[in-house]
């Protein structure tokens, strides 16, 4: 039974096609204004990330709250959201107290998902998270890829993401992918001929939206209302092996390997996966730090 999601969201649907939902979260108390400006304040600071100034595609978005710093505190960031073109995105914001029943009600309804999906298994959700984000009306999220599966919820304002085919190379190439799954290049080509593989979905407070593994997306924000949006993002079983892929693709490309390219073979995708953490397990026991 779902808490957070509508009943009529199909959890076989995770990480194979982007999907509008509804939630049910609407009036939730930790996402109030008044919340929402006591807990992120008294979150460690290395969990709240915030910027100033639009960004575009093209941009560094992991990085931008060092490309775009803010000159504002980030009590005076949220308090002028509406006018100071401003993005705070903040991690875990479970570990407030506020937020752990809609983390522990989210992640339920996510394992329930997985397990229409593979069954009953043990760890299927792994390493879930929220994130939270307050943008002011009319703010850009750059082109970027996420290293797990998302299910972006709405709270406040409007917003227009356009999501691209997950393995398509003309979107992302193999190789940036895989850097990017392994920390090390984080700016991803932009052109606008991109554009034309993009799917646009619009959406409003009471409705989420499904972002499969390693999809490309940016994000506009409406020009009418500051947005107030939180994702659980997690990886499954098959998005875990398929990252760890990517990994092993980045490494071996490096030794001057062509390696195929992730996403095609699922059985492929795990024997690099085995690989890649047998490969960990042995630097691990010979006290050699980790590397990606
Ligand atoms: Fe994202």
């Amino acid at each position: 039974m779902l808490r957070c999601f509508d009943p009529s969201v199909d959890g076989r649907e995770l990480d194979r096609e982007p999907f509008k939902f509804r939630h049910q979260l609407m009036g939730h108390p930790a996402l109030e204004l008044d919340n929402l400006a006591k807990a992120i304040p008294s979150l460690p600071a290395e969990y709240v990330k915030y910027s100033k100034g639009l960004m575009r595609n093209g941009e560094d978005f992991e990085n931008c709250n060092i490309l775009h710093p803010s000159q504002m505190s980030l009590a005076e960031t949220i308090e002028c959201m509406r006018t100071s073109d401003s993005y705070v995105m903040v991690r875990s914001p479970q570990i407030h107290e506020s937020f752990q029943p809609v983390f522990r009600d989210l992640s339920g309804d996510v394992e329930h998902l997985l397990r229409q999906m593979f069954g009953q298994r043990e760890r299927l959700l792994i390493k879930p998270q929220l994130y939270l984000f307050i943008a002011s009306p009319g703010s850009h999220t750059p082109f970027h890829i996420d290293r797990n599966s998302t299910m972006l919820l709405q709270f406040r304002g409007s917003k227009q993401v356009v999501l691209f085919p997950r393995w398509e190379p003309q979107v992302v190439t193999d190789e940036a992918r895989e850097a990017y799954a392994a920390y090390d290049n984080t700016k991803l080509p932009w052109s606008d001929a991109r554009d034309a593989f993009g799917q646009r979905f619009d959406f409003a407070p009471g409705e989420g939206l499904h972002i499969p593994f390693i999809a490309g997306h940016y994000v506009q924000n409406g020009h009418d209302d500051v947005s107030i949006s939180m994702s659980i993002i997690f990886n499954t079983p098959e998005s875990q092996a398929q990252l760890e892929a990517l990994q092993f693709n980045h490494k071996v490309r490096g030794l001057g390997w062509r390696p195929a390219p992730v996403g095609h073979s699922a059985g492929r995708d795990q024997f690099k996966s085995f690989l890649w953490r047998a490969r960990r397990k042995v630097r691990h026991t010979l006290n050699l730090p980790p590397d990606n």
